[in-house]
């Protein structure tokens, strides 16, 4: 869609111009302004070379978002300083998370402790009106305002739904943070609805949308929280606040990478590749590099410790799943030697599915092999175990997590409306 042909402006704000893209109807194109603004635009400067550091440091958070399965409205970057979105209806409301008590939540709760902090995260939301400073709103107060956007009524499912993804938001981005040992204090977010009805995270990430202390230091802070702060704004301290944003943009590059953990789906006999192929599927799709593997521990078990030998060498993380049916001895065999995490997966047939499940259950002792029969469920093991030392396997889960909820909602909404 290199083709795309600039619309009319749809509307001018703060920090960036809106325009439509003429042969391309649900999606629009947001450009950034060289310009920094705090207090509701009270205060207001120019940045040369704001726009372009703002827009590549929104292009990489939604980036890892979109990688991670989050619905959002970004598509693509389109040029240094703008970049291609579902064009929405805009809920005009700012969704609020925070880990640790700072700034306005003090002065509205005083008595709490400045990195008093809040597990799960605190969610907070305001009504977007400058002229009044964005009001705190309660979710009663978004539900009775009725708000219609796209076709769609915003009622309490959709402002759970919200919710719940404001959390995930805030939950991938504080552990990939976590990653350049930066601690994401707060953050917000806003939500739009595309032509389709559907809400998504719209609107941009950056520098302006949260706070981000590296090692948890507040005196080292990266963020906007900087620029708010100045009492006397000279060319040098805007210098130096460009120089955060800059910096915050090159660290996304860490952030946003992993290396892709892998999977080693052995198999005791070749009549099992299609269960295999099953537990590899769903591997693939929660971000895991699968690979499928043939040996017998029964018959070929120099061949197997062999197997075992090229990735216990390799250096890398990676998790075996040991799919063998009837008398299991590959699992076991495995786990009694390596380290490495071993899931029994054994291939049921109706046949025999007690003997098959108890081989892999009732091993000898010493061993700390795992059992889960079903394909999506194995992958999902390996998956999790992978989640503790990979932040992007971890965004994955947690994204799937929140669409099994989404999912289950709508079909309440369907019944419920029967
Ligand atoms: N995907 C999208 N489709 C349509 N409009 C969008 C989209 N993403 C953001 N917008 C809107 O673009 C407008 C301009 O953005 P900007 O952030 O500059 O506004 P602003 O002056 O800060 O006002 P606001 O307080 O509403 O954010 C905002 O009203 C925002 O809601
Ligand atoms: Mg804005």
């Amino acid at each position: 869609m290199a083709d795309y042909k600039l619309g009319k402006l749809i509307i001018e704000g703060k920090t960036k111009k809106v325009y439509e893209l003429a042969n391309y109807p649900t999606l629009c194109l947001l450009e950034s302004k060289d310009r920094i603004t705090a207090g509701d635009g009270a205060k207001s400067h120019a940045l040369e070379g704001k726009a372009t550091i703002s827009t590549s440091t929104n292009n990489k958070v939604f980036g890892l978002l979109n990688q991670a399965g989050v619905k959002t409205a970004f598509i693509k970057p389109a040029g240094p300083k703008a970049f291609i979105a579902k064009k929405c209806e805009m809920v005009p409301i700012e969704w609020v998370t925070r880990r640790q008590a700072t700034g306005s939540f003090l002065k509205r709760h005083p008595g709490v402790p400045e990195g008093y902090r809040f597990n799960p995260p605190l969610q907070e939301t305001f009504y977007k009106d400058d002229a009044n400073h964005d009001p705190q709103w309660s979710d009663q107060q978004i539900i009775s305002a009725g708000f219609h956007l796209s076709g769609i009524k915003i009622t309490k499912d959709e402002v759970d739904i919200m919710k719940r993804t404001t959390l995930l938001v805030f939950e991938i981005l504080e552990k990939a943070w976590a990653v350049r040992n930066c601690a994401l204090i707060d953050m917000k977010i806003e939500f739009g609805v595309d032509a389709d009805g559907e809400i998504l995270v719209a609107d941009i990430i950056d520098s302006d949308s949260w706070r981000l202390w590296p090692c948890g230091d507040k005196k080292l802070m990266k963020d906007k929280q900087v620029y708010r702060d100045l009492s006397n704004v000279t060319q040098q301290n805007l210098e130096t606040v460009k120089c955060n944003f800059q910096w915050v943009e090159e660290q996304l590059d860490y952030v946003t990478q992993a290396p892709t953990p892998s999977v080693v789906i052995l198999m005791g006999s070749p009549s099992d590749e299609a269960h295999c192929q099953e537990i590899a599927k769903h591997a693939t799709a929660l971000g895991l590099k699968a690979q499928l593997r043939v040996c017998s521990a029964h018959k070929g078990t120099e061949d197997t410790l062999n197997i075992l030998a090229e990735y216990e060498g390799s250096g890398e993380n990676v998790v075996l799943i040991a799919v063998a049916g009837r008398s299991n001895g590959l699992g076991p065999v495995l786990s009694g030697n390596t380290v490495l995490p071993v899931i029994n997966s054994p291939p049921l047939r109706s046949d025999n599915i007690e003997r098959s499940v108890w081989s892999s259950l009732d091993v000898p002792s010493g061993l700390g092999c795992t059992t889960v029969v079903h394909p999506e469920g194995a992958a999902l093991a390996a998956a999790q175990i992978h989640a503790m030392h990979n932040h992007l396997v971890w965004a994955r889960l947690r994204a799937k997590q929140l669409s099994n909820f989404v999912s289950l909602k709508r079909a309440d909404v369907k019944l419920r409306k029967l």
